[in-house]
């Protein structure tokens, strides 16, 4: 443990993080009105009564918002779940096989990897939401990153900006840690067994390669406007299908929606919930904040599973 939290505690990440989410729930229990002097007392007295092993993300409530661009933030992954973000999008490029995370080439940096921004932190957090003690002895299902609800996976999606055929095999391989451990969703012996991570693959995915995994742990972002178009498109290959919002529907949120436009994006989620896939939207406007809203209300009131941000912060707090 004491090994661990070293290691930890050196990742500047962590460090950030850490403090954010400590500060920030001190702080709040300070200042809730009411609270007794003792209780606050007992706070800064650094109690271990005050602690568990899964503490980490205590308090943070899960929400269905999509963390667009993900790697962009300040820290990639740890700051969309310190706002309860459920679901993360890496860009991946394999270059001489490593994988990097950027948008474009010019982004790309030797050290901001997929191991380093996202699998490493990830078999952390877990490993920290699963400890292995004489309470967990007989467990059979692992903890996924949110304390509150354990249950709910975390939703990895990996846009492969390079070529699909080359790329699979790469992510394959650069999962096998979370693997290992129990910790990727996996669907073997037709039977879908959810555990704390669910790999999306989207972009250049191949899904002919997707389809022919056995076990199958990393899945297809199926096209939400297109899912008439083949009859292998089902949860167990794509439990969630996408697409670009701008170009299928396009309203800016200002004035009314037409009823062409509602009835294309009440067609595209009906198409999704009929086969048991959830719909996603992406490419939704995201200024002025008036607009972004409406058109946030107008996809949930039609059965929207994922709100798309950017904002992680406003869309957190919508
Ligand atoms: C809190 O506990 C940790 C671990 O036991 C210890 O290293 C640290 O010094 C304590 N901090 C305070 C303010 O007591
Ligand atoms: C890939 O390998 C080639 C040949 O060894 C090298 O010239 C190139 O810089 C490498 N590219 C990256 C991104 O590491
Ligand atoms: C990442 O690499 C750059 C240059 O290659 C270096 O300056 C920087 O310190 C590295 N950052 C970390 C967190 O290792
Ligand atoms: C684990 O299983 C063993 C054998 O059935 C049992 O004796 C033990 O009490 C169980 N432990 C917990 C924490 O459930
Ligand atoms: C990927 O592999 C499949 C099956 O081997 C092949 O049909 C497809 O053309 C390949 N795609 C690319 C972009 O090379
Ligand atoms: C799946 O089925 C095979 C053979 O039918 C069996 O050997 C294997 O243990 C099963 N795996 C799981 C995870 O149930
Ligand atoms: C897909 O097929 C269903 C059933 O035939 C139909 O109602 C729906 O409009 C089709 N979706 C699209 C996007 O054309």
């Amino acid at each position: 443990m004491v090994h661990q939290f070293v290691t930890l505690m050196s990742n500047m990440f962590w460090h950030v993080f850490l403090f954010v989410v400590s500060v920030g729930w001190i702080k709040q229990v300070i200042t809730t009105p009411g609270i007794n002097q003792s209780i606050a007392a007992l706070v800064d007295s650094n109690s271990s009564l005050l602690t568990w092993p899964t503490h980490f993300t205590q308090g943070i409530v899960p929400k269905p918002i999509h963390s667009h661009n993900d790697y962009w933030r300040e820290v990639p992954m740890l700051t969309a779940i310190s706002l309860g973000v459920v679901s993360v999008e890496a860009d991946v490029w394999q270059l001489n096989g490593t994988l990097f995370v950027g948008h474009e080439e010019a982004a790309l940096t030797p050290n901001r990897t997929f191991h380093s921004l996202y699998i490493d932190p990830l078999v952390q957090i877990l490993d920290m939401m699963n400890p292995k003690d004489e309470f967990t002895v007989n467990a059979t299902s692992r903890n996924g990153v949110f304390d509150i609800a354990s249950s709910i996976p975390l939703q990895l999606l990996v846009d492969m900006k390079t070529d699909g055929n080359a790329t699979l095999p790469a992510v394959l391989q650069a999962l096998e840690p979370l693997r290992s451990a129990g910790y990727l969703t996996t669907f073997s012996n037709n039977t879908l067994t959810t555990s704390a991570v669910t790999v999306i693959g989207t972009g250049n995915t191949p899904f002919d390669g997707i389809l022919a995994l056995s076990p199958r742990d990393v899945f297809f972002d199926a096209p939400l406007d297109n899912l008439n178009s083949s009859t292998s498109f089902s949860p167990s290959v794509s439990p969630i299908a996408s697409t670009d919002y701008g170009a299928f529907i396009g309203w800016s949120g200002i004035g009314g929606i037409s009823d062409a436009q509602r009835a294309t994006i009440l067609t595209f989620v009906n198409d999704a919930h009929s086969r048991g896939i959830k719909a996603r939207f992406w490419d939704t406007p995201g200024w002025p904040v008036r607009a972004r809203e409406s058109v946030w209300n107008e996809l949930l009131n039609d059965g929207a599973d994922w709100l798309n941000a950017d904002d992680l912060v406003a869309a957190s707090q919508f």
